[in-house]
């Protein structure tokens, strides 16, 4: 497969996840898509734009919630090979990227109850973004991992 991962589209919108969310998916190695002074992390190493994390190796257990707009799909795409992680994006189960990377791909979803009340670049809960919210397993732990979570919502196993 040939991939350019330097074309993501950059945004300056920033949707920082709970960090009490992630918590309940465990501990994480690698999060490629930080701000650049965040308010808190959510995994051991953090990549942000300085270093565009899209360009860089990946290791270990990786939490990414995207950049959105255009870009978002190769970041989905990288974290597929990578094939160790979970994603959380919304819930546009008709785009491209699900049909391309998500349904027949992750090993499994899971569709979150309610929306999601996302924080600010300065560590306050901003409000919830005008969409749905789902979390993307890859890998066979991973899966195990977000059905065990305490996440309120849908698990569908895919694989
Ligand atoms: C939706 S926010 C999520 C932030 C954090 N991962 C979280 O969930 O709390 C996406 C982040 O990606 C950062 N970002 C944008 N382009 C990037 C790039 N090329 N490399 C690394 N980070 C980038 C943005 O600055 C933003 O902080």
């Amino acid at each position: 497969m040939n991939v350019t991962f330097e074309k993501a589209e950059n945004t300056t919108v920033e949707w920082l996840t709970p960090p009490e969310l992630v918590r309940m998916l465990g501990e994480f190695d690698l999060d490629p898509c930080t701000p650049v002074n965040p308010p808190f992390t959510h995994a051991k190493v953090n990549y942000n734009i300085n270093d565009n994390g899209l360009k860089k190796e990946w290791f270990g257990r990786v939490y990414m919630n995207p950049p959105y707009g255009k870009g978002m799909e190769l970041w989905i795409e990288k974290l597929k090979i990578h094939n160790n992680g979970i994603a959380l994006i919304f819930a546009r189960t008709e785009t491209k990227c699900f049909f391309n990377h998500i349904w027949d791909d992750a090993d499994a979803v899971l569709f979150v109850k309610g929306r999601i009340k996302f924080y600010d670049i300065h560590g306050l809960q901003k409000g919830t973004p005008g969409a749905p919210s789902i979390f993307i397993a890859y890998g066979k732990e991973n899966a195990m991992i977000l059905e065990e979570s305490k996440i309120e919502g849908k698990f569908i196993r895919l694989k």
